[in-house]
């Protein structure tokens, strides 16, 4: 996406692709979508997706192919042992990252339950910039603990500080004289750092988060998920690399990891996943387990389709055109909703476009789950599917106390390359209508409550008729419009 002038003079990210293959979208009756959030007891993940328009739920494994990357899965090359895919994938990841060994895996989370088996002893503390609801899991399933040292202004969700990402150095220090390197087996950095709304860190942060790591003994884990809007954020945003191709920019920040891996359902525009190190040890390490849990150590679980088309969208990774889409529409996104005095969070981050349901809903209780309440509500609205980020999202504490997440967000995603900006000013508008009408909105309760996870199967009900009145209210306004 080119830095396009306007004559008007209006901020408008123009496409720098055209659409050549399309899938037909349904939008339901206010009154029938009412009641498939009902049947998904009110919980987004558990809707069909024939009963949603906009599936934003998420940026994973729903980008937009390149015909390039389509042209690619034609010349896989099936076999179990040695495929000629594995070993151009391979080949790929270690030119972009100047690595040595690489074990596939059939997505991000499968890498992350490799690491904390190999690493993570029960008792350890894995520090962060902030987790990823499967990165905590599987250090806690272990036995371990983390750690968040993410800077103060990363939970301030409006500021105007670009690398809201960052790890603090000085709680990095304290946290490892406070628990001791020995018992810190990695640092995990993560790229456009999801949960506090795909926010990047800067390369010199990462740099000087890796000097303290090398001084301490303690390996650095790079969760490169979210790399594609990090290095665009560092390229644009970071003046000591402006003139830094996107190229150097990750061979940059891959010199400071020593274990790098990835969701390639978001890294590389495909579905799969990896992990990425030059250190021998940590790589016999790991090995076992890609044919005990994953698959033979040349395909890991993955189709070899995928893994031909991930190796083309590495490539187009490298490519800044390409991965500027994703952060100029969820900048323009954001920049609508705020017009109509929605709270976003700002500076606009990777991923998806992040709604502040706790200022949205100053009302509803924390523990009423505003983040989840208003993804129900907008579902109702527009057949929109967003993503509670919050305290639902969280787990319960051993003692069953429910700690209130630091940041209480609807996650708008907007899978790259995949929606129009008409569909884009229509969830605006929808969202907008909502936030005039807020106080109609209230809260949820739990009916079925999963031990982990809880927020992939968890069913909730609304407290009181809060839907039934949002749905009149709608008619009253919108009339016979869907
Ligand atoms: N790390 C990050 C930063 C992620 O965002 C995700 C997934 C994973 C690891 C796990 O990867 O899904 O391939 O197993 N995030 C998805 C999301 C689920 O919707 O944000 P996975």
């Amino acid at each position: 996406m080119g830095e396009i002038k306007f004559f008007s003079g209006e901020q408008i990210p123009l496409e720098m692709h055209k659409v050549r293959v399309v899938q037909k979208l349904n939008l339901l009756p206010v009154e029938e979508r009412q009641k498939a959030m009902a049947a998904a007891g009110n919980n987004t993940f558990l809707l069909r997706n024939d009963d949603v328009y906009l599936d934003m739920l998420t940026d994973s494994g729903v980008n937009a192919m390149s015909d390039r990357q389509v042209a690619a899965m034609m010349i896989a090359d099936d076999s179990y042992a040695g495929s000629a895919t594995f070993y151009r994938l391979e080949a790929k990841v270690h030119e972009l990252f100047g690595t040595k060994y690489f074990l596939p895996a059939h997505q991000g989370r499968a890498c992350e339950s490799i690491l904390a088996e190999a690493f993570v002893k029960p008792g350890d503390v894995v520090p962060m910039n902030f987790h990823f609801t499967t990165s905590k899991a599987h250090v806690t399933r272990v036995g371990g603990r983390v750690e968040e040292l993410v800077i103060d202004e990363g939970l301030c969700p409006v500021s105007d500080f670009l690398f809201k990402g960052n790890i603090d150095l000085d709680k990095l220090r304290e946290c490892i004289a406070r628990n001791g390197a020995e018992h810190i087996p990695f640092i995990r950095l993560e790229a456009g750092t999801n949960l506090i709304g795909g926010q990047p860190f800067s390369l010199e942060n990462m740099n000087a988060t890796a000097a303290i790591a090398k001084e301490n003994g303690i390996p650095v884990v790079l969760d490169a998920s979210l790399l594609q809007d990090n290095l665009y954020f560092i390229k644009t945003r970071e003046a000591a690399c402006r003139d830094m191709s996107i190229r150097d920019i990750t061979l940059a920040m891959s010199k400071n990891a020593d274990i790098i891996y990835f969701s390639a359902r978001k890294l590389g525009f495909a579905r799969g996943g990896g992990i990425a190190m030059t250190n021998s040890t940590y790589y016999e390490r790991m090995k076992d387990f890609i044919p005990l849990f994953e698959g033979f150590l040349t395909y890991g679980g993955m189709s070899v389709r995928e893994m031909e088309a991930m190796t083309v969208g590495l490539e187009e990774t490298m490519d800044e055109t390409v991965i500027s889409q994703g952060p100029q529409f969820i900048a323009f996104m954001a920049s609508e909703l705020q017009k109509r005095g929605v709270p976003v969070v700002t500076p606009a981050g990777g991923l998806g476009c992040h709604v502040n349901a706790r200022e949205f809903l100053s009302h509803v209780d924390a523990h009423a789950y505003p983040a989840a309440s208003l993804a129900a509500a907008v579902y109702i609205a527009g057949g929109v599917r967003g993503m509670e980020r919050g305290t639902l999202s969280e787990q319960r504490e051993p003692d069953g106390t429910e700690p209130i997440a630091s940041m209480e967000l609807l996650r708008l995603a907007l899978p790259r390359r995949v929606f129009t900006m008409s569909q884009v000013l229509y969830a605006v508008d929808r969202i907008g209508w909502l936030y005039e009408n807020r106080k109609l909105i209230g809260g949820l309760n739990f009916v079925e409550e999963p031990a982990t996870l809880r927020f992939f199967f968890g069913r909730l009900e609304p407290i009181g008729d809060w839907q039934l009145r949002l749905v009149e209210k709608f008619r009253e306004d919108f009339g016979e419009s869907l």
